[in-house]
């Protein structure tokens, strides 16, 4: 997802450096555009810097400050068609009142006439003008047209006076952009320890046993999980997908090495997801050399450790879910699973159907808690992902208030 955020000039500008970071961690890629007065405050270097992105500074090309610079206009409708949200903080009172009546004299006033996304502005200036009518009645046009205001605060100003105007924290500026977005942040302050992808066990030093996992519904579970506000520490074997940037990732490959990094990691969780495909066998010993060709061979193989089911048996106050792959007899032995391995509820895959499941972009799968049976027919993994999360939610909820009482 991409956020469009507007500065605008004000003293409160250097704390929209804070905002970009935030959006990050929740995996949206913000594109910043400053208005000339918001420059004066702060470079447009830094916010390239923390954005990845070109900053956008204007309409008009350096020089020729009444001639349209035929790039930049053509950018502001590509930027307008490519972004899932405008974000203004700071916002002025100036440009609120261009907003209100349509007046575009710049790139961020174009943008917001030229975008059909939603906009969240948050305002911050002197308690006068913000308490003036004109700035209340351009507030009160931009509300009923469907803008979100993130009010400011109270307290010190930087002219000195004292009253509402300051910046809201930006931790509610950017719960309104991510609900603007349509992602809760109903994961706040969860961390989620999370396993994806396959497992590979090595036979001698160029072949290998594994599974046909690409990890795609574990990382969609990691992308998912940032953008919902949760901290994500990911312990992926080895796929070709690159890991959400936000995810704090460990790159393992034995069923051994996802076990260490899982047991490390488990203290600091809160809610554990386990989709990876664990491989069950290695071999007892595998070869140093590679292995020679000479007629029928057997491998001598042995279980690996049965990662989930130890992490059910340290838990302390963790929600743990755990993912199933089956071919047969499918709920019931999920609800074996969810036994045996002492769960708060299991996702299971029925990867005997086609097109679904193991290295597809899409799922069905069945969500079994201790008291209720969820299906989710044939989705995107997207979808499945929500699902899952919507299911964590609640059993935290339900485990925190148990912890209370
Ligand atoms: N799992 C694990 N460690 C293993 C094997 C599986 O942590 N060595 C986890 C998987 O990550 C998954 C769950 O256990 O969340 C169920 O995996 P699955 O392969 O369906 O179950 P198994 O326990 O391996 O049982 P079986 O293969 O006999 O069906």
């Amino acid at each position: 997802m991409k956020v469009a955020l507007g500065v605008t000039g004000g003293i409160a500008a250097y704390k929209a450096a804070e905002i970009v970071r935030l959006l990050q961690d929740r995996g949206v890629r913000v594109q910043v555009i400053m208005t000339r007065a918001a420059q004066e405050f702060v470079r447009p270097l830094t916010f390239a810097a923390l954005s990845g992105e070109k900053v956008i500074t204007g309409m008009f090309a350096p020089g020729e400050e009444h001639t349209p610079n035929i790039d930049s206009a053509i950018e502001h409708i590509a930027v307008a068609q490519s972004m899932d949200a405008l974000l203004v903080a700071p916002a002025t009172a100036d440009v609120l009142a261009q907003f209100a009546q349509g007046i575009a004299p710049d790139f961020l006033t174009t943008l917001y006439l030229a975008t059909t996304a939603p906009v969240v502005v948050a305002p911050a200036m002197n308690v006068n003008m913000w308490n003036h009518p004109a700035t209340q009645a351009n507030l009160d046009t931009l509300r009923k047209r469907g803008v979100k205001v993130v009010e400011p605060g109270s307290g010190y100003l930087a002219c000195g006076m004292v009253g509402q105007g300051r910046l809201a924290e930006n931790e509610a500026i950017v719960a309104a952009v991510m609900e603007a977005l349509g992602t809760s942040q109903d994961l706040a302050g969860e961390t989620i320890l999370l396993t994806a992808g396959p497992t590979r066990e090595k036979i001698d030093p160029v072949r290998y046993l594994t599974n046909r996992s690409s990890g795609r519904m574990g990382y969609a579970i990691a992308e998912a999980a940032l953008r919902r506000g949760a901290r994500v520490l990911l312990v992926a074997g080895p796929t070709n997908l690159t890991p959400p940037g936000a995810a704090e990732t460990t790159r393992v490959e034995s069923a051994e090495e996802m076990r260490n990094a899982a047991l490390n990691l488990l203290p600091q969780a809160s809610i554990v997801i386990k989709t990876a495909a664990v491989a069950d066998y290695r071999t007892k010993n595998s070869a140093g050399q590679k292995i020679k060709r000479q007629g029928p061979m057997t491998l001598d193989l042995e279980p690996t450790p049965d990662i989930l089911k130890e992490i059910a048996a340290r838990k302390q106050s963790q929600t743990v879910i755990g993912f199933a792959a089956e071919t047969e007899n499918v709920l019931e032995h999920a609800r074996q699973k969810l036994a045996a391995k002492n769960l708060d509820a299991i996702v299971v895959n029925d990867v005997s159907r086609e097109g679904v499941g193991f290295d597809s972009d899409r799922n069905a799968v069945t969500i079994i808690t201790r008291d209720e049976v969820i299906e989710v027919p044939e989705t995107s993994k997207w979808d499945v992902a929500q699902r899952v999360l919507d299911i964590a939610v609640k059993l935290r909820a339900r485990q925190k208030t148990s912890v209370e009482a």
